[in-house]
């Protein structure tokens, strides 16, 4: 088996001021990999919408080049200053309500744009594309190291679960690698870091209903890496865990509370649950771009509902009557105590509580 090595980027800029965004079409993956231009920031915002771009970090940092895309709008037509500011704070609302969820897009979109704000009021708008564009610059670089080290972190927690429990492997759900990400991602991060620091275990990935992030592109990474891995159904889960395969389970975040409940993909809730009545620990990994400190407790999450198109006609085959209602919820809450610990670029939160998630993430506020 090849060793382990980086999977390519899901997002670039080309050129400099007045460039152009480019983002790997998602949707098309595994059979097709094709990059889109995103020459207005409707394309962005369509992109962001439709899952062409998406995982939490990446749509933050999507948002930030959306806004990029903004200020060489402004540019081209030659809007005067005071202009193209009220230019950039609207496209910035229409970029950071894409999706409601993940925190990191609002995030990114608000601090790129408290860049612009940082200008001088007579900062001419060529100063507020380049301010807009480093900053975007800024916050894809510092993802990369935040992977990094939510992958150094997230691989010593998997080692410690995978001594404890010889020959059962770790599962994961939905898509936390380089294609939901600035870098190589971060529960998956931790999977590829665990297996590059020589672990050798079964990866288990849940094919991760109605979208099959887990499936199509999961598996899609670890296969461009040459780690083995399986793909199984969701509801699979459980039966893999009661047959003693599963070591330890490690998924992403879209939006961490003060109290350490975790919105993340659809599936997850059940999943932590399923881990509890097993004895099995569940790891959750995110950058501290992902808490939101405003909200104490899950149920405050903005739980973004998509189309039922999504269910009943999964891949775009009718798989349910014409006329059913479906349930769709992108996202569901993990309540902190079926957490045992959350991986973030500073290290372990454990135990998952309001006051070490407040010490850990000191170092940022
Ligand atoms: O709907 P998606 O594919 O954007 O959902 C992605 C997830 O739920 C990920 O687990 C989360 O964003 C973390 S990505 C590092």
């Amino acid at each position: 088996m090849p060793s382990s090595s980086s999977t390519p980027a899901c997002l670039r800029w080309i050129g400099d001021v007045g460039g152009r965004l480019e983002l790997l079409d998602q949707t098309l993956l595994p059979s097709r990999h094709e990059w889109i231009g995103c020459p207005d920031v409707e394309s962005v915002v369509e992109a962001i919408k439709s899952l062409r771009v998406r995982g939490a970090p990446a749509i933050g940092i999507a948002g930030a080049y959306g806004l990029a895309v903004a200020a060489a709008e402004a540019g081209r037509r030659g809007l005067e200053p005071g202009l193209a500011r009220e230019h950039l704070h609207a496209r910035a609302a229409e970029l950071d309500s894409a999706r409601p969820t993940a925190v990191n897009l609002r995030w990114a979109v608000r601090r790129t744009v408290a860049a612009v704000e940082r200008l001088p009021a007579d900062a001419p708008t060529t100063a507020l594309e380049a301010a807009v564009l480093t900053e975007a610059r800024a916050i894809h670089a510092e993802d990369r190291e935040l992977c990094a080290a939510i992958g150094r972190h997230g691989a010593r927690a998997l080692a410690e679960a995978l001594a404890a429990a010889p020959g059962a492997g770790v599962l994961t759900h939905c898509n936390t690698g380089a294609l939901a990400t600035g870098g190589d991602g971060t529960a998956l991060a931790a999977i590829t870091t665990a297996w590059d620091d020589g672990h050798r275990f079964d990866v288990f990935a849940d094919e991760t209903r109605p979208l099959f992030q887990g499936a199509r592109l999961t598996a899609w990474e670890l296969v461009q890496r040459g780690i083995p891995v399986t793909v199984l159904v969701d509801s699979a889960a459980g039966q893999l865990m009661r047959t003693g395969r599963v070591a330890a389970c490690i998924v992403g975040a879209d939006r961490i509370t003060a109290s350490g409940d975790v919105a993340n993909k659809i599936g997850t809730y059940s999943l932590a649950v399923l881990a509890a009545a097993h004895g099995i620990p569940f790891f959750v990994a995110a950058p501290s771009s992902t808490f939101d400190l405003s909200i104490d407790g899950g149920d405050a999450i903005p739980i973004e509902q998509r189309a039922a198109t999504e269910v009943t006609h999964p891949l775009g085959m009718q798989a349910a009557p014409d006329g059913v209602l479906a349930y769709n919820p992108a996202f569901d809450v993990t309540p902190a105590a079926l957490i045992r610990g959350i991986v973030t670029e500073h290290g372990l939160i454990q135990p998952v509580d309001r006051e070490r998630i407040a010490d850990v993430l000191r170092a940022t506020l």
